[in-house]
């Protein structure tokens, strides 16, 4: 795959969101347009008819290549929510078992009028690859790619993070684990930097720290008490052992009693810290179930904002595509007149 490198991909020309690969390359307004219109959503859940129809008569794809529970079911609630079509694409039984390219699947999709793709992928780059390959009639929404990025996670995330703390400035958040592996850790980085948290900590031991990590803007910690210390938010991560090639640690059980987050651990934080974890977890490995259940855990309440954050950036994808084909129209009805 090619390298990630979004610029303006995710943009149409008036600065609309068209595609969404990462955080990287979009200015603050996008991810607080992305909040704000989340914010219209999240009543809709509470409806008794649980449909709005702005994606009504639009045919959405997911394209899962990689295992999901939350990312795949809250895109298909968003966009069935949204009212448009949506395909679930088993993988495992798609004639991709039969040798098909990536690609050519593709263009049989395409030719079913497909308005977007929803894609998971273990190679970092894929979404990135597929925006630039697919047709441009086709909006790409990037549900986690390799370690690169999982974008609509980390805006759940700040979503999660502004209903409980009312906003970023002055904030200090702790993201703990395997952030080496982690698409979910880049992307909150970058969505906390640039959405203005005073401070964005992360705690790992450095054989679980990418090399890049301080040029990103992150602190890095490698003492838990470190980074717990007055943290208004603590993001714990799952320590992901499919992508791990080496013996990065000990074991899990010293993970646990050097990182693991318990209560009494988090006693160093602010008091009103809340916890977060992007799941799936692994209980007695980064977190104790005392944490993951406890009074100061939003895990589920972020599950359930990602349905709205998911609304979100699709609609906001297809609206800036449609202004995109209108300016487009009236260019070329001016350009007509004119000649
Ligand atoms: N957080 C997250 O991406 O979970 P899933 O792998 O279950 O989608």
């Amino acid at each position: 795959m090619s390298d990630p490198s979004p610029d303006n991909l995710q943009l149409t020309g008036t600065g609309r969101l068209r595609n969404f690969i990462g955080i990287e390359g979009l200015p603050r307004h996008i991810l607080e347009e992305i909040l704000d219109t989340a914010a219209s959503f999240v009543d809709v859940g509470d409806r008794a008819i649980k449909k709005v129809p702005l994606l009504r008569g639009k045919t959405v794809f997911n394209l899962f290549f990689e295992p999901s529970t939350r990312t795949r079911t809250t895109f298909e609630l968003a966009a069935k929510r949204l009212s448009a079509d949506v395909l679930n694409m088993d993988i495992a039984r798609s004639s991709t078992s039969k040798g098909e390219s990536l690609m050519d699947m593709l263009r049989n999709l395409e030719a079913m009028s497909a308005d977007m793709f929803i894609v998971r992928h273990g190679d970092s780059g894929a979404a990135d690859y597929i925006a630039r390959h697919a047709t441009p009639d086709v909006a790409i929404i990037n549900a986690g790619d390799g370690r690169h990025a999982h974008p609509t996670q980390a805006m759940l995330d700040m979503y999660t993070i502004r209903h409980y703390k009312g906003g970023f400035a002055g904030l200090k958040v702790a993201i703990i684990g395997d952030i080496l592996h982690s698409r979910v850790a880049r992307s909150q980085i970058r969505a906390l930097t640039l959405l203005g948290a005073e401070e964005v900590r992360v705690v790992a031991p450095r054989t679980l720290l990418p090399a890049d990590i301080e040029s990103m803007g992150a602190i890095v910690c490698t003492r838990l008490e470190d980074g717990l210390r007055d943290a208004d938010v603590v993001i714990a991560l799952r320590l992901q052992k499919e992508r791990m090639d080496s013996a990065l640690l000990p074991s899990e059980s010293e993970f646990f009693r050097l990182y693991g987050l318990t209560s009494e651990r988090l006693l160093a934080t602010h008091p009103d810290a809340i916890v977060m974890h992007p799941g799936p977890i692994n209980r007695g490995v980064e977190i104790a179930s005392e944490v993951a259940d406890g009074e100061r855990s939003v895990i589920l309440h972020q599950v359930t904002f990602g349905i709205a954050v998911r609304m979100a950036v699709m609609s906001m994808c297809m609206s800036g595509r449609e202004t995109e084909r209108d300016d487009s129209q009236t260019q070329g009805r001016s350009n007509a007149t004119t000649r």
